[in-house]
């Protein structure tokens, strides 16, 4: 999870107990300003390299040198360099979404053993990647498909495809299997996301033919989640107190955003035929689709004020289950979150929690 709320507590603490912990690797320059200042003025790319070989160092160093995975988005403008620089740090799994990251290969071709994952949310998406890596003569090590219905944050699809149902679990998970198959690449894993918060949830990914699940928002309610920055106890506030649907609002990086619906987000969403260009500065130069100064907000400064608990500015990314009502939203440690998607959910004094 991205900007920054994914860091080495939440995911080393998702390893040791039997997960594959996934840090956020973009942009950590622009939230770590106080501890890289002396880069942050003329180098922000120097500073998004340094804090995150520095993240990898204490997920290693937290989880006894366990599975360390990066999430990376294609349209960052260093994603190059960060991808690289994953790779030099020794993370295990680089996974790359938010565009096709057709280039993935190339760029870590020096490093046979880090693993490497597309992100695709249509069949259409993963015939692309798969054939362009085959043709590289490199497979993918795992396909993570996520749901644009479900999925918090930056979604692969457009508002079209999700106001019209398209691209469905069922369907983009049968058919991408089927797919890999037939290519011979029987034994690359599907990890499947988007909306799953219980047991029964990842049961159902794997019974429509994925291998594994990833999951984000449930794992924002752990106690281990932006420790980083003070416990983000404002972004965690308003994901337990939430109860109205997420909503689609409409993101710089041209991408549809999926978050909870605040003053700040509602004033952007998809929906609204009247949104104008709010002038701001441009720190950082983050993302190669955006047109920096010009476009409607900087998302950088506004995914950062969602860390440091303002409630007016940030942008609290969100999946679909933080506005579904009745879902449980209790605030856990990871080994007790894990203990729940292995066992299902306990039975409370009294009341039996139905939703395991
Ligand atoms: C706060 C937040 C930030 C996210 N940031 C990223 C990101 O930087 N890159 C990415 O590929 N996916 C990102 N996602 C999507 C998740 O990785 C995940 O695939 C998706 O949210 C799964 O659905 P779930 O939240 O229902 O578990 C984000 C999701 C949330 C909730």
């Amino acid at each position: 999870m991205g900007v920054a709320v994914t860091g080495p507590a939440l995911a080393a603490a998702v390893t040791k107990e039997g997960g594959g912990g996934v840090l956020t690797g973009v942009a950590l320059g622009y939230p770590f300003q106080h501890i890289l200042n002396k880069y942050n003025d003329q180098k922000p790319f120097e500073a998004n390299k340094l804090a995150l070989a520095e993240w990898v160092k204490q997920t290693k160093q937290l989880c006894g040198d366990g599975f360390t995975g990066v999430n990376i988005m294609v349209a960052v403008y260093d994603f190059r360099d960060l991808a690289l620089t994953s790779a030099k740090s020794g993370v295990d799994l680089i996974i790359a979404g938010a565009g096709l990251p057709l280039a993935l290969p190339q760029i870590v071709s020096d490093f046979p053993d880090t693993m490497i994952a597309p992100i695709i949310s249509s069949v259409k998406a993963a015939r692309v990647m798969v054939r362009k890596w085959l043709s590289k003569h490199r497979p993918p090590d795992a396909i993570v498909y996520e749901s644009i219905h479900h999925s918090g944050g930056h979604q692969g699809g457009s508002v079209d495809d999700i106001i019209n149902g398209a691209h469905q679990p069922e369907e983009v998970i049968g058919e991408t299997r089927r797919f890999l198959d037939k290519q011979g690449l029987e034994d690359v894993p599907i990890i499947a996301a988007g909306g799953a918060w219980y047991k029964k949830d990842i049961q159902r990914f794997l019974s429509m033919g994925a291998q594994g699940v990833q999951m984000a928002s449930r794992f924002l309610l752990t106690e281990e989640c932006g420790l980083e920055f003070g416990g983000i106890r404002l972004f965690k506030k308003l994901f337990v107190n939430n109860d109205k649907p997420t909503i689609l609002e409409r993101s710089p990086a041209g991408l549809p955003g999926r978050a909870i619906s605040t003053p700040f987000s509602r004033r952007f969403a998809e929906l609204d035929n009247k949104i104008v260009n709010k002038p701001h500065d441009c720190p950082f130069a983050c993302l190669t689709p955006c047109e920096k100064k010009k476009s409607i907000y900087c998302i950088l400064y506004h995914l950062t004020a969602a860390l440091q608990d303002n409630y007016e500015d940030g942008l609290f990314f969100a999946g679909s289950n933080v506005g579904e009502p009745g879902v449980s939203k209790e605030i856990l440690s990871v080994k007790e979150l894990m203990g729940r998607l292995r066992i299902g959910e306990p039975v409370t004094a009294g009341k039996v929690s139905l939703a395991t």
